[in-house]
């Protein structure tokens, strides 16, 4: 489960939870979603120095909305991370804890706040080894600012929304970002497929990073290796649209190949021997 899953309310619990739910009429003190208002999350991005505007909202997933906001003249992303609080001790202005709120509230608070953080980090990190993912800007609280991919009458396109000249070449054109992401930013996304792709002036973008997952020392590969092979599967289905196949474990092994941490590097050996790795 991912860590943006793991705190979503909306994500149905273990059995148990479930049944726990139901015998309490649904406040069995899970956490509820405090839905944002445009007006609050416009007036605490202008108080934040965020933007000086927020025009109106282009989307609304489970975790995050994103909305067009302006600084000065210039369009830019900010992406409001929701704010769950619990049912007993529910903070009734969003940013703000009251006096009375309990540590469980607290703690929910700054997990939301955690997920805007690693977004803008990873992003930050990603930028910086030079792959295509939109500039991070700023970051207050659980609101995030970056790049608008798009010009003034259009945002861009969804890989998924457009018909491309030549999918071969923006396939490789993926990919070719991905493995910068992976060997040298060491992440894996976790969620890459033609959703999270925009497609802007014959280049793809990759965006929605929050669930990315460093790849360090401490990392479990073989996870990363399902992590990767899920991701690039889900590239794969869509180019096969048009008529393209390829083969999913050479391309893997190409991005294993590329990069495994140093004390990593036997991770498949230990598997074998069925040993587990630290
Ligand atoms: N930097 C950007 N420039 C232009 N459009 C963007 C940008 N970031 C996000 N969008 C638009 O907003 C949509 C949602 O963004 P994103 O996937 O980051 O949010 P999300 O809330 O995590 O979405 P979901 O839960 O639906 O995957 C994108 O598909 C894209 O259309
Ligand atoms: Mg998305």
């Amino acid at each position: 489960m991912s860590r943006v899953d793991k705190f979503n309310p909306l994500a149905k619990g273990s059995a148990i939870d479930q049944k726990r739910d139901s015998l309490r009429g649904g406040t069995s003190g899970k956490a509820v979603m405090s839905e944002p208002q445009f007006d609050e999350i416009r007036r605490d991005a202008i108080n934040f120095g965020l933007a000086t505007d927020v025009l109106y909202p282009m989307s609304a997933g489970k975790e995050a909305s994103i909305f067009l906001a302006l600084w000065n003249t210039h369009p830019i992303i900010l992406k409001a991370y929701r704010l769950w609080a619990t049912p007993h001790k529910l903070s009734t202005t969003k940013g703000h804890i009251r006096e009375s709120s309990g540590k469980k509230t607290r703690w929910i608070l700054g997990l939301i706040e955690d997920i805007a953080v690693a977004e803008f980090d990873i992003l930050q990190n990603c930028y910086n080894a030079g792959v295509r993912v939109p500039t991070p800007i700023s970051r207050v609280a659980n609101y995030l600012t970056m790049r608008f991919i798009g010009d003034e009458e259009t945002p861009a396109p969804q890989l998924r929304e457009v018909a491309l000249q030549d999918p071969e070449a923006v396939l490789n054109e993926i990919f070719d970002q991905y493995l910068l992401m992976y060997r040298d930013a060491h992440y894996v996304h976790g969620d890459l497929s033609a959703y999270n792709i925009l497609w802007w002036r014959n280049k793809p973008w990759i965006i929605d990073v929050p669930q990315s997952e460093a790849v360090n020392k401490w990392s479990d590969m073989n996870k990363v290796e399902l992590v990767l092979r899920r991701d690039i599967c889900n590239v794969l289905r869509y180019f096969e649209s048009y008529g393209i196949e390829r083969d999913s474990e050479q391309i893997l092994n190409i991005f294993l190949d590329a990069y495994i941490p140093e004390n990593l590097r036997n991770y498949r050996e230990l598997r074998k021997e069925g040993l587990e790795l630290l």
